[in-house]
């Protein structure tokens, strides 16, 4: 089955059937929102929203563990994340959708890993490729087959928030390498490599990083409702499209 994880200006799904809705528990506490079942592109899919229904929850304080956990117990085999990011460099302004290929975690103080306690077995996932290739080529077909511009490939540079960045930061981001930044990307990729599941994300640029084009004195955070509600549109789009391609 395939997840949608939510994250800002994708609380729900508009084009989605729903069919149920369920509370959730794991051992790791409870997740973000209940999960909301229905079909969409003619198969059953599972809906999260990241920061819950009211966005009430901050980067920081989002139990990324319960989340993927839930929604393996789910069955879930598949996921794909929305984010909402900000750009950094040529051709990532506001209203890009991207199909990052890379991540590079510059969070701290979350509970990261699965595998941690002395009852828990020392484990080292591979993480060279963090997004799941097959995913990622579907979501690309999707986006040519609905007719959506979508940048194929993409260093998502995940910082700890709430804030944003100052423009030194992302002017050090930008020299690692980084092309876009947000905040939820990580430890959420790895906790789903960890338990096996296929995960790749799909961002939607909101704003330029700080420093960047229009950004360079201050983010207009004004500006960044109508950028999400516009590009959401295009995400629901390209969503019902891959499901509607997924092998049955
Ligand atoms: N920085 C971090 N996270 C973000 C941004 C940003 O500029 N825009 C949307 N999410």
């Amino acid at each position: 089955m395939l997840a949608i994880i939510g994250g800002s200006g994708l609380s729900q799904l508009a084009n989605l059937e729903i069919t149920r809705r369920e509370v959730l528990r794991t051992p790791y506490g409870e997740p973000s929102s209940p999960a909301t079942f229905g079909r969409l592109g003619g198969v059953e899919i599972v809906f999260l929203a990241r920061h819950g229904y009211g966005h009430t929850l901050a980067p920081h304080e989002i139990n990324y563990r319960a989340n993927l956990w839930a929604l393996r117990e789910l069955g879930v085999d598949e996921v794909i994340a929305v984010n909402s990011v900000g750009g950094i460099g040529t051709g990532m302004g506001p209203g890009v959708l991207v199909v990052p290929d890379q991540i590079i975690d510059y969070t701290s103080g979350r509970k990261h890993t699965f595998f941690e306690g002395a009852d828990q077995p020392v484990v080292h996932v591979d993480f060279t490729l963090p997004f799941a290739g097959r995913v990622r080529s579907l979501l690309l077909e999707a986006g040519a087959s609905a007719g959506l511009t979508l940048v194929d490939g993409g260093v998502y540079g995940a910082t700890n928030g709430p804030r944003l960045e100052s423009a030194a930061e992302i002017a050090r981001l930008q020299r690692d390498g980084a092309t876009l930044v947000g905040m939820t990307g990580m430890p959420e990729a790895a906790l789903a490599r960890e338990l096996g599941l296929s995960y790749a994300m799909v961002a939607l640029v909101a704003n330029w990083a700080a420093g960047c084009g229009d950004s360079a004195e201050r983010i207009v955070l004004e500006d960044i409702a109508g950028i999400l509600d516009e590009g959401m549109v295009r995400v629901r789009a390209l969503i019902s499209e891959h499901a509607r391609l997924l092998p049955v």
